[in-house]
């Protein structure tokens, strides 16, 4: 028999294949709210909602709404109490990833396994339909309300908090660090994007690298600091936006909300690291992406850590997550299983 991982893991391998194929069930349920919500949409131009479509429907690992349906179930609720708010993660991280894609983004053809919305919608469709998934977002969040085992008032609370790690405080805060910092994961070590545009904008020619790269409260324009913010932020936020859901949701508060809170701060990190080994060691068709970093000029946790390094990282936060979870008191132990299988999925996928 394996050496069991976790505290809710009996048998390792046998345990991990049960969450192979809860994470296959989850996703087609989710596949299945997804598309009522968006057979939903009236009043729009019908090649708006079907480049929504396009991408929301192309698969995916569908990890962000399986949290926090796993994280609502560990405390008490069901699955059909946080559907609305969980669809509308996908929804949102659906957005991110059409705009994460486009020309003056990342530059990427491939998504999901098919070509990236802009190649086949055009980069001004590609904006607004990201638009649209990112506005139906709350209109689809705001529906938990109604669910009368959840509430209005937990239902407001945990869409401060998403909104808050969507945006500028959080995802979109992350991404904009991660295109300034293109060329900082090369040998130059310099931002090749902020050189570009203080040739062009005389508003931003002699603005620190600081000023491109990190909020007020970090102080140091260190490679590790800039690497810490873009990766907690354009990654981690929304991962800790998805367990938080399902804890808000389901009215979840004092220290456990903060040990949950660690375990999807450790968890999303690991999220990215985990991204960046693969953009380097996996091939685009296995990952159903194209792997551009390099070619980018990414900072990422290979370019300043090296493959091994990266890999002690994710495991040290792995240990930590896992930690964080021991610590529940709340939480129903017997629900907890998907939420250690999670944290052992991030460290090991391969796609
Ligand atoms: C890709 O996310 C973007 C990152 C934040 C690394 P996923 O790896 O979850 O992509 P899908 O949803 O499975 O396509
Ligand atoms: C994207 O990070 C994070 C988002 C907010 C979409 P990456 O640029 O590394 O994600 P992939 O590798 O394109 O999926
Ligand atoms: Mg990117
Ligand atoms: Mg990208
Ligand atoms: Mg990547």
């Amino acid at each position: 028999m394996n050496k069991p991982c976790c505290a809710a893991c009996a048998d390792h391998s046998k345990e991990m294949k049960a969450f192979d194929a809860y994470l296959k069930e989850r996703a087609k349920l989710i596949e299945k709210n997804l598309a009522k919500f968006t057979a939903k949409i009236p009043n729009a131009p019908k090649i708006l909602t079907d480049a929504m479509d396009y991408s929301l429907q192309a698969g995916g690992k569908r990890v962000r709404p399986i949290l926090a349906l796993a994280t609502a179930e560990a405390f008490g609720k069901k699955a059909a109490d946080v559907m609305p708010a969980a669809c509308a993660l996908e929804m949102l991280h659906t957005y991110s990833l059409i705009h994460d894609d486009l020309p003056s983004m990342d530059n990427d053809d491939l998504r999901r396994g098919k070509p990236t919305n802009h190649k086949v919608f055009g980069e001004d469709l590609s904006l607004l339909a990201g638009d649209a998934l990112l506005t139906y977002v709350f209109e689809v969040f705001a529906q938990n309300g109604k669910i009368k085992s959840v509430g209005a008032g937990n239902t407001l609370n945990a869409l401060q908090h998403f909104a808050h790690l969507a945006g500028a405080s959080g995802m979109v805060g992350g991404q904009t660090a991660d295109v300034y910092a293109e060329g900082m994961g090369t040998q130059e070590a310099t931002s090749a994007r902020a050189e570009k545009i203080q040739k062009t904008s005389k508003k931003l020619a002699g603005k620190s690298l600081h000023y491109f790269l990190l909020p007020q409260s970090v102080k140091e324009t260190t490679p590790e600091n800039v690497l810490l913010y873009i990766h907690a932020n354009k990654t981690g936020a929304l991962i800790r936006a998805s367990v938080e859901t399902g804890a808000l949701l389901a009215g979840v508060k004092g220290a456990d909300l903060k040990h949950i809170q660690k375990y999807a701060e450790c968890i999303g990190l690991v999220f990215q690291i985990v991204d960046d080994i693969l953009d380097v060691t996996a091939s685009a068709k296995q990952l159903g992406k194209s792997n551009s970093d390099a070619q980018n000029g990414k900072l990422t946790f290979v370019s300043l850590y090296g493959l091994e390094g990266s890999r002690k990282h994710a495991q040290l936060l792995i240990a930590k997550a896992q930690k964080a979870l021991d610590s529940l008191k709340t939480a129903r132990r017997k629900n907890l299983a998907p939420l250690y299988c999670m944290a052992e999925f991030f460290k090991t996928r391969t796609y």
